[in-house]
C-alpha cells in the first residue's frame, strides 16, 4: 500500500504532466502559426512525451491498487511576444517539473517507500535530459535565431525529431 502523501503527489504529478503536454502542443501550434515547422514538430513530439509520463503515472498508480484521479487542466500559458520567449519559458517549466519530481522522490523517501523512489529514478533522469535539451535549445536560438539562414538550417534540423515510445515499461 502506497501512503497517502505520496498517492497525492503521484495524482498531482499526473495532472503536472498533462498540463506540460498541453502546454508544448501550444508552443507547436505557436511555432506552426510563424512558419517554424520545424520548432512546431519539436514540441509536438515533446507534448507527445508529456504524455506519455502521465500515463506512465497513471499505470503506476493502477498497478499498486490505486484509481487515478484527473483534475481539470489549465490553460496553457505561452508567451506569444517572440519565437525565443516561449523557448525560454520551455526551460523555466522544465526546472519546474524537476521540482516536482524532486519534491516526489523526497516525500517517498520520507516514508521508505523504496518502490515508488525506484519507478522515480527513471523520471529523475529523464528531467536531467529534458532541461539540458531545453536549455540547448535556448543557446541555439541565440547563436543562430538573428540570422534567416542559420534559423531556415536549425528549423530543419528541429524537424527531424520522430517520437519514440519511452525508455520505461510497467
Ligand atoms: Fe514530463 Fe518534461 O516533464
Amino acid at each position: 500500500m502506497l501512503d497517502e502523501k505520496v498517492v497525492k503527489l503521484l495524482n498531482q504529478q499526473v495532472n503536472k504532466e498533462l498540463y506540460s503536454a498541453y502546454l508544448y502542443l501550444d508552443f507547436s501550434n505557436f511555432y506552426y502559426d510563424q512558419g517554424l515547422d520545424g520548432f512546431g514538430n519539436w514540441y509536438k513530439v515533446q507534448a507527445q512525451e508529456e504524455r506519455d509520463h502521465a500515463m506512465l503515472m497513471i499505470q503506476y498508480l493502477q498497478n499498486n491498487g490505486e484509481r487515478a484521479v484527473l483534475e481539470a487542466i489549465d490553460k496553457p500559458s505561452v508567451p506569444t511576444d517572440s519565437a525565443k520567449a516561449v523557448l525560454a519559458e520551455g526551460l523555466k517549466h522544465e526546472r519546474y517539473v524537476t521540482s516536482l519530481i524532486h519534491d516526489l522522490y523526497d516525500a517517498a523517501h520520507s516514508v521508505k517507500d523504496f518502490r515508488t523512489m525506484q519507478f522515480l529514478d527513471w523520471f529523475v533522469k529523464e528531467q536531467g535530459e529534458e532541461e539540458n535539451n531545453a536549455d540547448s535549445l535556448v543557446k541555439k536560438f541565440e547563436l543562430f535565431g538573428d540570422d534567416p539562414k542559420s534559423l531556415y538550417m536549425l528549423d530543419n534540423e528541429l524537424g527531424a525529431r520522430a517520437y519514440t515510445p519511452p525508455s520505461l515499461t510497467l
